[in-house]
């Protein structure tokens, strides 16, 4: 057995969101500062959660909060007149609309009511196609913050493979994009996919996106390879305690991978410092174009 080093996603996260503390630091001496409009539709608890840490982040570093929470019974109309006024506020520079949203609203006419350059969660088609054609565009967060943990322990990624598990718009096809992008040879991998213990024991790079706890499990892994866990699941353990795990057998990757991230404490914390990032990027954008 080697030795695996443990990523602590919380102490790259705390130093991104530090460099992001002290650019708008510097802004609010020149003027105004980024704002971040935050819109929750309805009480899922999970939602609750991640918006209230999104907002309390948001202000610790310094960013103005812009909060809506509406009714569950919304109503597309006023859901999309809502949108349509946050694009429009100078005082707002990035939007996000908490998902999922209720059934009865039309989730893909809301994203694409946001305005491309406003559109931090990095959902949009526009900056999708972007992020394809690797002409810019802003990149979703977690597959963001998922990249920046792979390259905390390995810069140089090029001609190495790479797997993703999940094929989520949110996380599994814009990682894979972004691997690309870093010259890897990317496998992205789905339910329907054959073989897929041995997909991942080919792999030096393995993001596990599939949302069901321990699936991927330690004796698949590349001895040596880099596995970054994206599920978050909540489970009851032998135990009867109540816990956080991924989606990967963390113990039995332990001694076999060369790096991993832990849940929690791995890519979730990644997630909303790169969110409040390209916040800051959407206001320096739009306020210094050059
Ligand atoms: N729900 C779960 N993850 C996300 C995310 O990254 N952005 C938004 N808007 N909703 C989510």
């Amino acid at each position: 057995m080697s030795e695996t080093k443990i990523i602590d996603g919380k102490a790259v996260a705390a130093a991104l969101k530090a460099e992001i503390r002290s650019k708008v630091a510097r802004l609010q001496h020149s003027g105004p500062i980024p704002g971040l409009a935050v819109v929750l539709v309805g009480h899922d608890p999970a939602s609750e959660i991640y918006v209230r840490s999104k907002i309390k982040q948001t202000t610790e570093v310094g960013l103005a909060s812009i909060e809506h929470r509406l009714d569950s019974d919304v109503l597309q109309e006023d859901l999309l007149r809502l949108v349509e006024e946050l694009n429009e506020d100078p005082a707002v520079h990035g939007i996000l609309v908490q998902l999922p949203l209720p059934a009865h609203i039309n989730s893909t006419e809301i994203l694409l009511a946001i305005d491309p350059r406003k559109d931090v969660d990095g959902f949009h088609p526009i900056n999708v196609g972007m992020i394809a054609t690797q002409s810019g565009g802003i990149v979703p967060c977690t597959p963001l913050g998922s990249m920046k943990l792979i390259q905390s322990v390995r810069p140089d990624l090029a001609g190495l493979k790479a797997i993703i598990i999940g094929r989520s718009n949110i996380v599994g096809k814009p990682m894979a994009q972004l691997l690309l992008a870093q010259d890897c040879t990317v496998t992205l991998a789905h339910s329907k996919t054959r073989n897929l213990a041995e997909e991942i024991a080919a792999s030096d790079i393995v993001v596990a996106a599939v949302g069901r706890p321990h699936c991927i499990r330690g004796e698949w892994i590349k001895p040596g390879a880099i596995v970054i866990d994206v599920g978050i699941n909540r489970i009851v353990d032998e135990q009867g305690q109540r816990r956080i795990v991924g989606d990967v057998a963390f113990d039995e990757a332990l001694g076999r991978a060369g790096a991993i991230t832990p849940v929690p404490g791995g890519v979730g914390p990644m997630t909303i410092a790169c969110l409040l990032s390209n916040t800051v990027d959407a206001f320096l954008r739009e306020t210094c174009p050059d």
